[in-house]
């Protein structure tokens, strides 16, 4: 019989759980025989004293296999897939996909929805007119089959556990764990039945995990986590200190993930989709070198080959590819307001989580799950980091439907400075 009471008893004084015990609770907990109350104490204890390396490894396995586990037999493919933290302007997985499986791997991909300041893939790629994210798992396993790619959201069936206790410690203030977060991102994750994953642990204001040290340290659990259970992983943690690219919103994303997939597009957002990509290609034993992986990506972007891929998906997921060609048929803000500089100076970002709830303030974030998105606002971001402007030139530029728009400009004149001097920090700090 379920004793949660000695389970609860264990993590409160510090100690660590039994195999049985992590199943017994898991289990009682999908099932709905254990109360949230018991679940949110268990959780508090976890928070406070983490988990030993061996106890995660049995609590995410668990957390993996309560629901279905994707497997792909017939693909004839081996499959990868790439996970972000996530951060402002983080468009690298649509690009990234397509150039993947066009170089010969297959990349079955469940996304997330955007919350706070973050977006999410899976509202940029409804930006596409028709585009159809809920899929079957039917449907899902059809398009990865005729595409290899397949973009899709989680489904009831896929990790259960996670679906409660992700609810559960985003109402109780319990989200900030290494080891909750860790095994949360890879039971979702690794549920896709990959044979090599690439991960990218975001540092800086508009991050996820806003300290580095930290965000080196998920890192290296999620590593850990990936290889216990024999998939071959990479991390980078990578620079969210500025926006990635040049614009932030789920319209503009996806029209510069169409510039990145025509071999043009912002240099930062090539360079990870080039590099994270050659490290997918280079797991996945495609590529004999990351260099090698890089520069297939890179070819794959420039002759045409990912476009086609990603003109497939959208065929296969229901969308118009036609807005490929025609970008006038993607939805469009009405207005635009340009932000200025006041007086010259070197472009620093000082907070980017004000940019993310600029976003927000225009419509185009979810302050609380189930907001409906204005997916045609967002930001252009005409200058880089590190460059001198003048007084009078633009800053930000924003698209916008008129809502919000004082809101969005407060946050955004306290997220950057001019100064006198700045050196932008790399875009990869370290690989692990
Ligand atoms: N994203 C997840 O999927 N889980 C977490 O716990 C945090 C971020």
């Amino acid at each position: 019989m379920l004793d949660i009471r000695s389970i609860l008893a264990v993590k409160r004084d510090g100690g660590r759980l039994s195999d049985a015990q992590i199943r017994e609770f898991l289990a009682g907990y999908v099932a709905g025989d254990v109360p949230d109350y018991f679940a949110s104490a268990l959780l508090m204890a976890i928070f406070v004293h983490g988990m030993a390396e061996d106890e995660l490894v049995t609590w995410t396995q668990t957390m993996l296999n309560s629901g279905r586990v994707m497997r792909f037999p017939s693909l004839g493919r081996r499959t990868v897939d790439k996970h972000s933290t996530g951060g402002i302007g983080d468009k690298v997985s649509i690009p990234l996909a397509p150039a993947v499986a066009a170089c010969g791997l297959a990349v079955p991909m469940i996304s997330g929805r955007g919350l706070g300041h973050t977006g999410g893939t899976l509202d940029k790629l409804e930006a596409i007119p028709g585009f159809r994210t809920q899929l079957s798992a039917e449907e899902f396993e059809r398009c990865l089959e005729r595409t290899g790619v397949a973009l899709g959201g989680q489904t009831p069936d896929l990790v259960p556990a996670d679906r409660k206790l992700y609810a559960l410690r985003d109402v109780t203030g319990l989200i900030e764990s290494i080891p909750l977060i860790a095994s949360s991102i890879m039971s979702k994750k690794l549920a896709e039945g990959l044979d090599a994953l690439v991960l990218d642990v975001k540092f800086g204001s508009g991050a996820f995990m806003v300290a580095e040290e930290r965000g080196a340290t998920l890192a290296r659990t999620m590593l850990k986590l990936a290889h216990s259970m024999g998939v071959k992983a990479t991390a980078f943690h990578t620079n969210m200190e500025r926006p990635l690219g040049r614009t932030a919103g789920h319209t503009l994303e996806i029209e510069e993930s169409f510039d990145c997939l025509e071999g043009r597009g912002p240099a930062d957002l090539r360079e990870l989709v080039c590099l994270q990509g050659g490290e997918m290609l280079r797991l996945g034993g495609v590529a004999a070198t990351l260099d090698e992986g890089r520069a297939r990506i890179a070819r794959a972007l420039d002759n045409g080959s990912a476009r086609e891929v990603f003109w497939n998906v959208i065929v296969e997921q229901g969308g118009d590819p036609s807005c490929l060609d025609e970008r006038g048929r993607l939805a469009k803000a009405t207005q635009r307001t340009e932000l200025r500089a006041e007086r010259g100076g070197v472009l620093a970002w000082r907070d980017l989580r004000a940019v993310g709830h600029a976003i927000c303030a225009l419509g185009g974030g979810r302050v609380k799950l189930g907001d409906q998105l204005d997916l045609a606002v967002g930001l252009v971001f005409p200058r880089s980091e590190g460059d001198h402007l003048a007084a009078g030139d633009v800053v930000v530029e924003l698209r916008h439907n008129g809502r919000g728009l004082d809101e969005a400009l407060k946050l955004l004149r306290r997220s950057f400075e001019l100064v006198d001097a700045h050196t932008p920090r790399p875009l990869v700090l370290a690989t692990y």
